[in-house]
């Protein structure tokens, strides 16, 4: 009351300041009391439209069209010469931060294309995250028609050495990065995926003196070599990995440029190790390591500090899940022999 008084410059106005606050006190109790009588029931109906809200949403998720760009094609803001290519049949958890972590660190340019099974579309089609990328022109998500298969390594090596497939599929393509879902790309690397553009072919190598630095898990490929190769050989049904197949065509194909282990040694890093390369393919989701690049405990932990995101592909196990006796490199010490890996 003081305060309003101060503020009135004649007794005539401070009366009238001070009837109208009380006024407005009893008003704001009452309206007070009202809204807390009616609460409980408000809340209910809250609670109850909520419920509803979310069942809706859970059932309709997976079917959610989003229509945000009616004026134009949302994909012509990329470039369809430049297709990231993930092929997925297993609904694991960790496909979509994994693709959003790909998106985010591939040239913006870039489109993706996600090839699964019913299954693994619709766990990445639940995010709302990918469905924005989807949305945006930026993501495709697809489930291939039969007879195409990829529920086994097989179908998918007949599927990448089948021209029908780049033909109706990815018609535009000329680059196509290949990722698995045990591969990932380092935001701290210094290396664009574009300055790899003039390569037929480029890779993990398998050892140091690879000529052909070509591992599939983590690679980027020129369509038109591709093509040059399947316009006039044929993979047999059953026989060798796609990318061990393309690399023997290729290191032979005159005027393909390909990676080579001695020079081009850190586009992607798997059974050799390089300090700071553009990303990692863990062989068999890390069951199955390579000892050159994760055995030494201070490499381990540099790979880890260099590339953080790692941990995403990878299971792992906290310092403090040591077995006891643990030397660090797998091994328990002085006890039986154990498989302690990180
Ligand atoms: C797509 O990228 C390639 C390579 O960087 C470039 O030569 C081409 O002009 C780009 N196409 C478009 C439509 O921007
Ligand atoms: C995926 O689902 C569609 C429709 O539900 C079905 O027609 C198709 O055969 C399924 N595809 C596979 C590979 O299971
Ligand atoms: C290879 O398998 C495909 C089915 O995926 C079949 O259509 C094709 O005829 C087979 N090729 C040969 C040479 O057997």
């Amino acid at each position: 009351m003081s305060t309003l008084h101060a503020g009135s410059s004649s007794p005539g106005t401070g009366i009238f300041v001070i009837n109208r606050a009380r006024i407005l006190v009893v008003v704001s109790l009452i309206l007070t009391w009202t809204i807390a009588s009616l609460l409980p029931r408000y809340k209910q109906t809250v609670l109850d439209l909520g419920r509803e809200r979310y069942n809706d949403a859970i059932e309709h998720l997976p079917a959610v069209k989003v229509d945000w760009h009616p004026k134009y094609d949302p994909k012509s803001q990329f470039n369809a010469s430049k297709v990231a290519l993930m092929i997925e049949p297993r609904p694991l958890p960790h496909l979509v931060p994994q693709i959003l972590h790909m998106i985010s660190v591939v040239p913006p340019d870039w489109r993706f294309m996600f090839i699964g099974s019913n299954k693994s579309v619709i766990s990445v089609s639940r995010s709302f995250a990918t469905q924005y990328q989807e949305a945006n022109g930026k993501l495709d998500l697809v489930v291939l028609p039969k007879p195409w298969s990829i529920e086994s390594k097989e179908g998918v090596y007949r599927l990448l050495t089948d021209l029908r497939f780049y033909d109706e599929f990815m018609p535009e393509a000329e680059w196509l990065l290949k990722f698995e879902s045990d591969s990932i790309m380092c935001a701290r690397s210094d290396d664009s995926l574009n300055d790899w553009l003039h390569y037929s072919w480029a890779g993990a190598p398998r050892s140091a003196t690879d000529r052909f630095a070509g591992n599939g898990g983590l690679s980027l490929r020129r369509i038109s070599a591709v093509r040059q190769i399947l316009n006039f050989q044929a993979r047999y049904n059953d026989t060798e990995p796609e990318d061990e197949w393309f690399g023997k065509r290729l290191t032979v194909l005159p005027g393909a440029k390909i990676a080579n282990g001695q020079q081009e040694d850190h586009f992607s890093v798997e059974s050799v190790w390089h300090e700071k390369p553009m990303g990692y393919h863990v062989r068999d989701g890390g069951e199955n390591l390579a000892d050159d690049v994760w055995k030494d405990p201070q490499r381990r932990k540099e790979n880890f500090e260099y590339c953080p995101e790692l941990s995403m592909i990878m299971p792992m196990k906290l310092e403090r899940e040591r077995c006891e006796g643990d030397n660090k490199q797998g091994e328990i010490v002085g006890e039986r022999k154990g498989g302690g890996r990180e």
